[in-house]
């Protein structure tokens, strides 16, 4: 091949139909010691994308990263797999089997085992989000992501009023658009691993020559780099729990200030929590002075709270309402297991997760927010002449 040839080829110039070097047949067997003729798309220059694809991209990366930050966030956070307790896979379990229509499967098949069927959760999200961000096995990720959405619109979002709260649909449409769309090549690392599968020293059975046999094969090589990748991220992502904890988890210490002084009651200082501010407790944690006694009604001033533990572990809250009437509940949210705060400028209940409002001067009932039941109400008996207030019986 003479060097202007040449030249005119790396230009991309249409040469004379005389000079062009004829390519290999990809239906002809290969000449010994030559491996076949590729036939795949997927190799060679690339298509120029089409705009849609890119005014795709934003919706991709923020399904992708969501994913991702999600499965690493539960594998981190030290209450989410656990059966029991607030915030936990198996406290979810419970409250899904309330309200939604999946429950009969999920008392068969998840309840059983709910760490694992937790750590599932937490590992498929990873790797839907990493096949979603680097384009390997795309359109099956972004499939993938529309099931597993579905599978949370029926459980942790079917009890959501009014449905456009629930987050869980608009993340299957969107993982739908996707699936359907593809990624139109662009930023995929799909391509690169197919040149690397043609160019690398493989055995000739794993060599992609474009027949469906050897795109399955490389659908099922594709697959194990999938999953060996979001292994690797899943492992390293708890490794480094840790060090990452703070920034993943909920968790917000709780700092004793002098309200909540053994003996003493909290007044609330603290603003309606929200969706945005997941931990910020609205109540101090009072210790007992004396053994049994959980809050003081002399001491605790109308509209404050304090919190306690009950005996099964559970968060419990005390509540002098603005009556002065002292009530107590169990501060599991009924919707999901997180535990519930006391606003004192609403004079409700509230559930930082999914925004569930309970009235702790109506028994506890749900006044908004995906809650299905009211919570729990814990008997009390107020001492009345120190005020002590200690759980009945
Ligand atoms: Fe969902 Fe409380 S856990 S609203």
């Amino acid at each position: 091949m003479s060097r202007r040839r040449s030249i005119d080829q790396a230009r991309g110039r249409q040469l004379p139909a005389s000079s062009r070097p004829v390519p290999p047949d990809p239906s002809l067997p290969a000449p010994p010691g030559q491996r076949p003729a590729y036939r795949s798309s997927r190799i060679g220059p690339p298509a120029a994308p089409d705009p849609v694809y890119r005014a795709l991209l934003p919706l991709r990366f923020f399904l992708g990263g969501m994913f991702l930050y999600a499965g690493l966030d539960k594998l981190i956070d030290p209450s989410f797999l656990s059966a029991l307790g607030p915030g936990s896979i198996g406290e979810q379990l419970t409250a899904f089997t309330h309200v939604s229509p999946l429950a009969p499967l999920i008392e068969v098949v998840a309840q059983p085992w709910p760490v694992a069927i937790g750590l599932l959760f937490a590992v498929a999200e990873i790797g839907i989000g990493i096949g979603a961000l680097t384009g390997v096995l795309y359109r099956w990720s972004a499939a993938a992501g529309a099931a597993l959405s579905l599978l949370f619109l029926l459980t942790a979002s079917w009890d959501t009023r009014p449905i456009y709260y629930g987050p869980d649909l608009p993340y299957m449409v969107g993982w739908i658009t996707l699936a359907l769309a593809g990624s139109g090549g662009l930023y995929v690392l799909e391509g690169r691993l197919s040149a690397w599968l043609q160019d690398a020293p493989l055995p000739r059975a794993l060599v992609d020559d474009g027949t469906p046999a050897s795109a399955g094969r490389r659908a099922v090589l594709q697959l194990g780099v999938l999953g060996g990748a979001t292994i690797l991220v899943a492992v390293a992502g708890r490794a480094f729990g840790r060090v990452l904890g703070p920034v993943f988890t909920h968790e917000v210490a709780v700092t004793p200030t002098a309200a909540s002084a053994p003996g003493s009651s909290a007044p609330s200082a603290a603003p309606a929590a929200s969706a945005a501010d997941a931990s910020a407790p609205a109540t101090a944690v009072a210790a007992s002075p004396a053994p049994g006694e959980i809050a003081n009604a002399k001491t605790m001033p109308a509209r404050s709270s304090v919190d306690f533990q009950l005996a099964n572990g559970d968060p419990g809250i005390v509540v002098k309402l603005a009556d002065g009437k002292v009530v107590a509940y169990d501060a599991t949210c009924t919707h999901q297991g997180c535990p519930v705060g006391y606003d004192p400028q609403a004079g409700l209940l509230l559930c930082p997760c999914h925004g569930a409002a309970f009235d702790p001067s109506a028994e506890a009932a749900v006044v908004g927010g995906p809650a299905p039941t009211p919570l729990a109400a814990v008997p009390v008996t107020i001492d009345a002449a120190t005020g002590a207030v200690t759980i009945t019986g």
